[in-house]
């Protein structure tokens, strides 16, 4: 079994962080989410994985996934030139993928659940052409809906319909075999001008293969909008989070509750609350970190309070009173102007200066 993951597309929702990055790079909990979508194969046992990059940010993936060896896996990178949809990704990666039977994986997928089960049921039962992962969705019509029947296998698939048959979305995670790549030669480009995986299936469907489908029922988090974010990572630290201090911790700062401090990382005269992860290299002194916030390597945090907040790498915040539900890129500078200041609530790209006026 080999994997087929998808880190290539245009990534618009999550603006400005997705300017100058991958969104299949946003750090969740200080790890970005493609490391959990790899945890998530090597667990299922899956280690011959092809990666889908794009000309924008393929550089950037392959920097941060490197060869594998850190994962104990072997990536193979697969350009795709345009985002002409998920069925073209899959036509794309033909050479890497040969005959082999696999899992496609969308690389901004993270789920609380293995799919080591699945993996295995579709592995086990050559009569499946293939097999998708479902949940059940309050907007059905953001995703790639399913109808099912009452033996656990799908009827169609319609992609983002404006009137739903069921509230079951597509998670994102397929298996497939060979056989994919007839159904796809014979669909074509979708309204949206893309070759639509759903459209793949429901021809397999056509050509009387039976596709059967696993539920979720733990999470499933979307990584594209601040607020998504924002859960995403208060679901991550309060499920994954082991507490661990690496860094130095002076005797004037109280830790409590699940914290993890990094390598290199200093606190002086602090307070932080668990679920909180500290990178490494990082600076916190006389300041406050409350419940479930991620503060990334080389953050500096002077005299202030952060709560409930994804703080990248690279930022300094010094001086600010209070800081809460805040999604803050890479490189930031916050400090304090000349005005006072209230509780922020924000969402700024990497690379910004914020000066606050004081009141
Ligand atoms: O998140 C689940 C949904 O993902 C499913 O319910 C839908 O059926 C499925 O089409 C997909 O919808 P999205 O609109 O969210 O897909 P998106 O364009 O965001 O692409 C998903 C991932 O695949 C993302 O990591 C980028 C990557 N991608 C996308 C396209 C279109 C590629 O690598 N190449 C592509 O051509």
């Amino acid at each position: 079994m080999k994997a087929l993951v998808l880190a290539g597309g245009a990534g618009t929702r999550l603006r400005p962080l997705t300017h100058t990055g991958a969104k299949q790079l946003v750090p969740v909990a200080n790890r970005p989410v493609l490391f959990y979508v790899v945890d998530n194969l090597v667990d299922a046992g899956v280690c011959d994985i092809g990666v889908i990059v794009s000309p924008e940010t393929g550089a950037e993936i392959k920097r941060a996934l490197g060869d594998g060896s850190r994962f104990g896996v072997k990536f193979t990178y697969i350009l795709q030139d345009k985002p002409a949809g998920l069925a073209h990704a899959v036509a794309t990666a033909r050479p890497f993928l040969g005959d082999d039977d696999f899992v496609m994986y969308l690389g901004d997928n993270l789920i609380g659940m293995s799919i080591r089960e699945m993996v295995r049921a579709f592995a086990e039962d050559a009569s499946l052409g293939a097999s998708v992962m479902l949940k059940e969705v309050p907007n059905p019509s953001a995703f790639g809906v399913a109808e099912v029947d009452n033996r656990g296998e799908v009827i169609s698939l319609v992609e983002k319909p404006k009137e739903p048959r069921s509230n079951l979305a597509l998670v994102g995670i397929y298996l497939f075999r060979k056989t994919i790549f007839e159904a796809i030669s014979r669909i074509k480009p979708s309204p949206r001008g893309e070759l639509e995986i759903t459209d793949a299936i429901n021809q397999l469907i056509v050509d009387r293969h039976r596709v059967r489908f696993s539920r979720l029922d733990k999470w499933w988090l979307d990584t594209g909008k601040k607020d998504d974010m924002l859960l995403a990572n208060d679901t991550v630290l309060d499920d994954w989070l082991k507490g661990s201090i690496e860094g130095e911790v002076d005797d004037k700062s109280v830790c409590s509750g699940r914290v993890r401090v990094g390598k290199g990382t200093r606190i002086e005269r602090s307070i932080i609350r668990g679920p909180v992860v500290i990178g490494e290299n990082a600076h916190i002194c006389d300041a406050r970190i409350e419940p479930f916030t991620a503060i990334g390597d080389g953050v500096t945090l002077l005299r202030s309070t952060v709560a409930h907040s994804v703080i990248m790498e690279g930022t300094s915040i010094v001086d600010i009173e209070r800081i809460a539900d805040s999604l803050i890129g890479k490189r930031v500078v916050v400090r304090r102007g000349s005005s006072r200041d209230r509780t922020l609530s924000l969402m700024i790209g990497d690379d910004c200066v914020i000066e606050l006026s004081r009141e």
